[in-house]
């Protein structure tokens, strides 16, 4: 299979911020969602044939708090209050995996928090075809 990478960062970032202030991520830095209901990251991925796609976020939450957020596939929820648990340390990042079925061509993954502590940190979304 393939996996490509998509840095948050490099998103569409909807009330949240790119830090790289907490070490171990990949790319330039991270998104720290605003702590709000609906702070969110979309990615634009693509895939040249339909079929199952897992998607791997990867993540920090140095809380002991859940961050849960709602993934949504083309705007059709897929992961309702997917869960972002504690990872121990903000500098300790950790990945959630997810199996969805994609369509060819362009598609828009979205994970936007569901609770007034916003997200956990994310680092990106990788897609494994
Ligand atoms: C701390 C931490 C941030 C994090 C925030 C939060 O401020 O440094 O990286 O985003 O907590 O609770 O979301």
């Amino acid at each position: 299979g393939t996996t490509v990478r998509y840095e948050a960062e490099n998103a569409a970032i909807t009330q949240g911020v790119v830090e790289s202030n907490h070490a171990g991520y990949s790319g330039t830095g991270f998104v720290n969602y605003d702590s709000a209901v609906g702070s969110r990251v979309q990615w634009t991925v693509t895939a040249p044939t339909a079929g199952t796609a897992a998607l791997r976020f990867r993540y920090a939450n140095g809380t002991t708090v859940n961050r849960p957020m709602d993934i949504t596939v083309n705007g059709t929820l897929v992961a309702d209050e997917f869960a972002f648990t504690g990872t121990g340390a903000w500098t300790t990042w950790q990945t959630r995996t997810l199996t969805v079925t994609l369509p060819a061509g362009t598609s828009t993954i979205r994970a936007a928090a569901t609770t007034a502590n916003g997200g956990p940190n994310v680092d990106y979304l990788e897609v494994q075809r």
